[in-house]
């Protein structure tokens, strides 16, 4: 069966799908510097925090390999690798991925210089290593995407004794799927675990305002993946959890991640905090789906997160492709309505921060996090290697 890729990467060769053209058109861009992949990000053609810290480590790949870096000596090589990384750094600011990415790469950079060498052979032993390394980033990601779906449904499983014949549901945010990532997803991974192992009832997906990943991205995936879904507005989410009392409609709120601190608060896609009071209110787990790059463990706590804001037309415009009479999609055009007065003020944090104490487990690749008796989550059953 096909699969949706939101990148796709040949040694010297990127492409990108258009995510602001979905779910209407698929087109996939090509990026090859890093200015490109800057504007990619920025955006929002490329979204999610793990794909676009894979973007932008890939694209930089694509430019040096195309000869982009005239420098000569192993030293002015890592100068150059590192200038373009520390551009690529302010596309984003909230998900940490990207910056967990950079420093790992600048450190493979300059572990592999050799003073040894002589300079064109110690230039092309650090573009190398920088190539490999950021390839290894790509295929790390798919793996750790199919691990996380596999603790998350265990996880669930166990902590609703859920089987083919009590299969659960499941409440998602945002887009968190093969279109944020290199492939599988995070929470959406661990729903299409569920669907796999029959253990999955129904995915419910919010749209996710202002910008839509929900409904745009996440509703589409579902369908494409034939996994048992319904859209609800970001508001029907408490009158689904008023209905989970009586019918046991939702068994768990799923979310991905895209900074979670050294005391568990977790950065995500705004509304996923008034998701989790919810949840809470409603008896409902909440689950955090991350994978340890997502991981900021120099950052204590949710205060320390910068949230980016975006601009003010996202919130009083919307784009939409246009419907033919007969309900068809007439792919070949896209409009730009507006939904407000255009004159007012607009605040529109793109992520909100969840406090620790409302979530109930981050999944890892490596495991699922609970909080021990302290009511701390301790990474250091993740990350030993980084506590
Ligand atoms: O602003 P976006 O579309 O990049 O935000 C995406 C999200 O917030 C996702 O939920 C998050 O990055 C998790 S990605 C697996």
């Amino acid at each position: 069966m096909a699969t949706l890729e939101a990148i796709k990467y040949s040694r010297g060769k990127l492409l990108v799908l258009d995510q602001l053209r979905l779910p209407h058109e698929h087109h996939y861009d090509e990026v090859s510097t890093a200015e490109q992949a800057f504007d990619c990000i920025r955006s929002m053609r490329v979204r999610g925090a793990p794909a676009i810290a894979l973007v932008a480590a890939l694209a930089l790949a694509v430019e040096l390999h195309n000869g982009a870096c005239y420098k000569t000596t192993g030293d002015e090589t890592i100068d150059y690798i590192k200038s373009r990384l520390d551009y690529l750094k302010d596309s984003r600011p909230t998900a940490v991925d990207l910056s967990n990415a950079i420093d790992l790469l600048k450190a493979v950079a300059r572990d592999a210089n050799d003073d040894a060498l002589p300079p064109p052979k110690a230039k092309e032993v650090v573009l190398n290593a920088y190539t490999e390394a950021a390839e290894r980033l790509l295929a790390k990601d798919l793996e750790n995407n199919r691990s996380i779906g596999s603790h998350g449904a265990a996880w669930l499983q166990q902590q609703y004794n859920a089987s083919p014949n009590r299969p659960l549901s499941v409440l998602t945010h945002c887009n968190t799927g093969s279109l944020a990532t290199s492939g599988h997803g995070t929470a959406l991974g661990i729903i299409r675990s569920l669907h796999s192992q029959q253990l999955l009832k129904h995915a419910y997906c919010t749209e996710t305002r202002p910008y839509n990943q929900g409904s745009r991205l996440t509703a589409f995936e579902l369908v494409f993946e034939g996994i048992p879904a319904t859209l609800v507005t970001d508001s029907m989410a408490a009158a689904l959890f008023a209905l989970h009392r009586e019918r046991m409609n939702i068994g768990a709120v799923v979310v991905g991640a895209d900074r979670v601190v050294r005391n568990g608060d977790t950065a995500n896609k705004i509304g996923t905090y008034a998701l989790a009071v919810l949840a809470r209110h409603h008896g409902v787990k909440f689950v955090v789906a991350a994978p340890t790059t997502s991981i900021d463990l120099e950052t204590e706590s949710g205060a320390g997160i910068k949230i980016e804001e975006r601009k003010a037309e996202e919130l009083t415009q919307i784009t939409g492709a246009v419907v033919n009479a007969d309900g068809s999609v007439d792919t070949s055009r896209t409009a730009r309505v507006a939904i407000a007065d255009q004159r007012i003020g607009v605040w529109n944090p793109a992520f909100d921060v969840t406090p620790h104490d409302l979530i109930d487990a981050i999944v890892t690749e490596r495991g699922a996090v609970v909080k021990g008796g302290d009511g701390k989550f301790d990474f250091k059953q993740v990350l030993p290697e980084r506590w």
